[in-house]
């Protein structure tokens, strides 16, 4: 029985989930580093202000005296698979840095709900780890940056399919760490986190404190090779990826699908196509690389317009709300991502917060569809926005 899938009257009550006052209350559970590596964005930050803007810029203009009790269907059909809805966690690395359980309980409530959980190769908990927890059966894609290793690409992937990942997300904007400034001015980056944790030490601050070399010397090869597989400082090198080189990709990968994560432009989003990719994620990384960068969602109708039924569109970068979920869709997109409401989640005691947070974000996407007029998603479209620019 999935919880969302019913009338107002007859589901389990939960609380809202104000964004805002989410946010708030997580900062107060974790440490300063934690809490404004994943609040940041780069440079001044404008990025991440336009990507909640950028919602504004549409009106919901619902319709009236149609049928659409007594349940509203949100499920939708993505890569040959019905998904109880479009929604997907996004790749985040290192998650133990918001709650022990890290992405051992964010991959086992996507699980529960049975929405595509993706493992990031920055993670903190494995392939296999993340697998169990997830859950069997359940669909799990696997997030790449790239490495310019080949044996270490091929390692990843082919873990990653013995493991039962089945979708492939390469991370294309992330080749290099935009200019972040709270990290920068905090000293903090994920990979010393990382190794920190692999030598036994449990506060994220301290092992700032320490710095790289005192980590480094305190730490085994064994170790150090373990921090640097599930954090990115060996797929980070400053190298780009090309379009030129996606075949080494799918030497390992096979037929099965790829989407291209942080595409932006839709000249872009024409060339996956021409290189036979399945799809592409729009994303600015959540105003994490380019400050700057254009509001995610006033990129989306570009795209829909250029690969909409040939490539399968994702989005992500702004969605806080269920009115944000249905905003996206009806403007194009096939599927969308939750990324920081998701740890300000799990920073309230892991999976329950988790839960709560996914549950309360379906509940009132479910509750906008029906008022919106439509009994299924395949009624939200775009003549139910209308465009508000002042
Ligand atoms: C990310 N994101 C990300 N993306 C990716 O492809 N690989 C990664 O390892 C990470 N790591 C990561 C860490 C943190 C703390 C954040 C907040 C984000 C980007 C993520 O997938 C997604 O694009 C953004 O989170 C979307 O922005 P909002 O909606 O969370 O603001």
């Amino acid at each position: 029985e999935i919880y969302f899938n019913h009338t107002l009257y007859n589901q389990t009550p939960v609380a809202s989930t104000n964004y805002d006052k989410l946010e708030a209350s997580a900062k107060l559970l974790l440490t300063p580093a934690g809490y404004n590596y994943a609040a940041g964005g780069a440079g001044l930050e404008t990025t991440v202000a336009a990507n909640r803007e950028a919602f504004d810029h549409w009106h919901i203009l619902p319709r009236v005296m149609r049928s659409v009790l007594p349940s509203r269907d949100i499920s939708t059909v993505l890569f040959n698979r019905t998904l109880p809805a479009p929604i997907v966690m996004a790749p985040v690395g290192v998650q133990t840095l918001f709650h022990s359980s890290g992405e051992r309980a964010t991959s086992k409530v996507f699980g529960e709900l049975g929405l595509p959980y993706t493992l990031i190769t920055a993670s903190s908990t494995g392939f296999a780890g993340v697998a169990a927890s997830n859950g069997a059966g359940n669909p799990r894609w696997y997030q790449l940056y790239w490495p310019d290793d080949d044996d270490l690409t091929r390692s990843y992937l082919q873990t990653a399919k013995a493991n039962g990942y089945v979708v492939l997300v390469v991370t294309v904007d992330t080749w290099d760490l935009g200019w972040r400034t709270r990290d920068l001015d905090r000293g903090f980056f994920p990979f010393l986190w990382g190794v920190g944790v692999q030598i036994g030490l449990e506060d994220p601050v301290a092992h700032q404190k320490l710095g790289f070399d005192a980590l480094a010397a305190n730490a085994t090869a064994e170790q150090k090779q373990n921090a640097a597989l599930y954090h990115t400082i060996t797929t980070l090198r400053g190298v780009s990826p090309v379009w030129e080189n996606l075949w080494r990709l799918r030497e390992v990968w096979g037929d099965a699908r790829i989407l291209l994560k942080g595409v932006q432009s839709a000249e872009d989003a024409k060339e996956a196509l021409k290189w036979g990719l399945d799809g592409v994620i729009l994303s600015n990384h959540g105003g994490r690389q380019i400050d700057g960068a254009i509001g995610s969602l006033d990129a989306l109708p570009a795209i829909v317009q250029a690969v909409k039924g040939k490539l399968v569109i994702g989005f992500d970068s702004g969605i806080r709300s269920g009115i944000d979920f249905f905003k996206a869709l009806a403007l194009g997109a096939d599927f969308v991502q939750l990324g920081r409401p998701i740890l300000w989640g799990l920073a309230h005691e892991g999976e329950k917060g988790i839960r709560h947070v996914l549950k309360s974000l379906l509940a009132e996407f479910e509750i906008t569809v029906g008022l919106a007029g439509c009994a299924s998603l395949k009624d939200v479209n775009e003549t139910l926005l209308v465009e508000n620019r002042r």
